[in-house]
């Protein structure tokens, strides 16, 4: 059986009520697969139909499946206002085909048929399961749309490669039901940071020499943004300060630094509340010793730049900590990743490392992806291989969970 799913339940959705909209793909028929998983899983499913999905499945077909009324328009029903009434009581939706079309009238905002206005008066999760043929897939506007999507917190559930409709092979194919059902389980199970307050740095800090010039880092902040997005999916209150002007996701609350000084000073405001403080930030080790109040000029020779230690904002929170707060730090390395790793987890006396070897390709500074190490205080090592920010951030997290969890046992001295 393809993907050797057939015989999986998904209890996790039973209960909710889940919106299945259909776009207008010949992937629409993989549609009829998640409804019936769906409801076999205890939900209840609303269907959407956009008019051109009609043209690739039929009505009947999810009239008879599904739990609750098919809706194909914003003016079919008693109900005057469909959208707004399905926005509020979904626990989930999910677009499934998403077209290119539909991407971009929903990174657009536009809401002119029933599935754009509902999508844009929901707050519940949304995921979208694009589909489409390569050329379409990898063109920038399609790419673009996404990002923008994945940074207002909408989950993407990316496309399978294999054959696509006219038999070309590539990247494009819808992702088979199971992985479209395990992603709306997991966004529909327990919101494991509900109500923790969580402080996450991002970027890399800039250390002035004059006021033009400064000393920084390769840091793009993107593992910090990750993480932020992922922290506040899961419940949590979450700060992030940050060196960089990414999209903020929704529901954070930004701080806005440049060097290191400020961000150490916004880091220990926020964490005096804190249960979680994850250190994604690559902090300048040195600064200049003085900062030239003008422009340096090349007429007056090679400057000589003295440098001095900048402050170590991790060290200082592990000496500053709450038994119940939870610090997490990051180590980037081009050498000797798991030794240097722990020596920094014991020096800075914190409770967890995330450690990247950013010599590797596609690991660390700059990239959409990454690959990490966490090493926890007690010993316990759980690699993760090369994937998206968004997903190490979400290991990150199960790995702070599950520290937690474990009861503080007799110190060994
Ligand atoms: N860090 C910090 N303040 C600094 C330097 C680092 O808070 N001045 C934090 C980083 O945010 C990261 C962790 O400490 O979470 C490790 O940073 P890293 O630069 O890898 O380690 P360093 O202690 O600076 O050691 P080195 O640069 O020698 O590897």
């Amino acid at each position: 059986m393809a993907h050797g799913d057939a015989q999986i339940d998904y209890p996790g959705v039973s209960g909710r009520h889940i919106v299945l909209a259909v776009s207008g793909g010949i992937a629409a028929y993989k549609a009829i697969e998640v409804c019936r998983r769906l409801v076999d899983g205890g939900a209840s499913v609303t269907p959407i139909l956009t008019e051109s999905a009609h043209q690739f499945v039929g009505p009947t077909t999810f009239k008879a499946l599904a739990t609750e009324p098919l809706v194909t328009s914003l003016f079919d029903s008693d109900d005057p206002i469909p959208h707004t009434t399905l926005g509020q009581i979904a626990d989930l939706i999910v677009v499934a085909p998403a077209t290119a079309r539909v991407i971009g009238s929903y990174a657009a905002g536009i809401s002119d048929d029933i599935l754009g206005a509902t999508l844009i008066s929901t707050k519940a999760p949304v995921v979208v399961c694009p589909a489409m043929h390569t050329e379409m897939w990898e063109h920038p506007s399609v790419q673009e749309n996404l990002a923008t999507l994945r940074r207002r917190g909408v989950h993407i559930v990316e496309p399978d490669e294999g054959r696509l409709a006219g038999g070309d092979i590539g990247k494009g194919r819808l992702a088979a039901p199971a992985r479209i059902l395990a992603e709306i389980e997991r966004l529909l199970g327990p919101n494991d940071l509900d109500a923790l307050t969580v402080v996450i740095s991002a970027g890399g800090t800039r250390e002035p020499i004059d006021p033009v010039r400064f000393i920084s880092n390769r840091s793009s902040g993107k593992q910090g943004y990750a993480l932020a997005a992922e922290a506040v999916g899961r419940g949590a209150n979450v700060v992030l300060v940050t060196t960089v002007d990414l999209p903020i996701p929704h529901g954070v609350a930004a701080v806005h630094v440049e060097t290191s000084e400020q961000m150490r000073k916004a880091v220990l405001e926020s964490a005096a509340n804190a249960d979680i403080v994850v250190m994604a930030a690559a902090v300048s080790d040195f600064r200049p010793a003085s900062t030239a109040d003008q422009k340096i000029k090349k007429s007056a020779g090679v400057p000589e730049i003295v440098l001095e230690p900048a402050p170590d904002i991790l060290a200082e929170l592990g000496s500053l900590r709450t038994a119940d707060q939870t610090l997490v730090g990051f180590a980037a390395e081009t050498e000797n990743l798991l030794d240097n790793a722990a020596s920094k987890l014991s020096r800075k006396n914190i409770d967890m490392i995330v450690a990247n070897d950013v010599s590797a390709s596609g690991v660390g500074f700059g990239h959409d992806t990454n690959a990490v190490t966490i090493i926890t205080e007690g010993g316990l090592v759980t690699g993760v291989a090369l994937s998206s920010k968004r997903e190490v951030a979400r290991a990150v997290f199960d790995q702070v969970i599950r520290y937690r969890e474990i009861p503080a046992g007799p110190t060994l001295v």
